[in-house]
């Protein structure tokens, strides 16, 4: 299937019944083994600077480094939807936005994600036009933490819940395939979910019983394997404790020789 038509189908699933599941990776083997696992769509997520490459947040991410690593992912992915993550910086015009979008493309993306909702508009059309479909992402947007002084949940007032929801429909106008939605409270992540004809894919916008609110999942696989202990969101399900079993490896290993 080509970059579209899985695109299409992701995008068909809405009210399919059948949820759509995301995870990150940023190399080859893990790639390989969530492709191999089944998950639906695979994200070289610019969370690579926090989680890979030792940095405080996403602001430190070049286009240079989600070219490498998106490359590496490519190589071990068979049948699941490569998202390229957009980094800071590197759309902030339209001819830009094309210029990162066809870098992450030559690199083996077959989509691309960017943060934002309205004022994004012009930049997502101009890689939609060019034949590059684009995943959007709005609420939390990890690139503005700096300007926002942390990580904040989204549409706990009115006004803010106004101006997600006109984000996200902006969004779908543009000809977005789906959405991501981070951290909104549960109530805005699921009317947008209603109102929404692409499938909104959520990440920290569940409610304390685990309901859900979106039509699919992301996480960042460290986060569901347990192999960085330093900072777990506190939306975190790990699944696995990888981070437990490298250690107990290594002090085996040394008591060994
Ligand atoms: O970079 C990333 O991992 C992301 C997810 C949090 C959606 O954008």
């Amino acid at each position: 299937m080509n970059a579209h038509d899985k695109a299409k189908a992701i995008s068909n699933r809405k009210n399919g019944g059948h949820r759509i599941s995301a995870l990150t990776a940023y190399d080859y083997p893990t790639a390989r083994l969530l492709d191999e696992a089944g998950v639906d769509m695979i994200l070289v997520g610019d969370s690579l600077g926090m989680v890979v490459l030792g940095f405080p947040d996403t602001t430190h991410v070049t286009l240079e480094m989600m070219v490498h690593h998106t490359a590496a992912v490519a190589r071990g992915v068979n049948k699941a939807l490569v998202i390229g993550d957009m980094p800071i910086n590197s759309y902030d015009t339209p001819s830009q936005a094309l210029t990162t979008a066809q870098a992450l493309v030559q690199a083996g993306a077959d989509v691309v994600k960017l943060e934002g909702g309205i004022r994004q508009i012009e930049k997502i059309s101009a890689i939609i036009k060019s034949g590059i479909p684009v995943i959007g992402h709005h609420g939390m947007l990890p690139q503005r933490v700096l300007e926002e002084g942390g990580y904040k949940k989204k549409g706990k007032t009115e006004e803010e819940s106004c101006a997600i929801m006109e984000g996200a429909l902006a969004l779908q106008e543009a000809g977005c395939f789906a959405i991501v939605l981070e951290s909104v409270v549960p109530e805005l992540a699921e009317k947008i979910t209603a109102k929404l004809k692409i499938p909104t894919i959520g990440i920290g916008c569940k409610p304390k019983s685990g309901q859900q609110t979106c039509d699919g999942e992301v996480a960042v696989i460290t986060d569901l394997i347990g192999s960085y202990p330093w900072f777990v969101p506190p939306f975190a399900k790990p699944q696995a404790n990888v981070a437990g079993e490298i250690s107990q490896a290594v002090r085996a290993y040394i008591s060994s020789i």
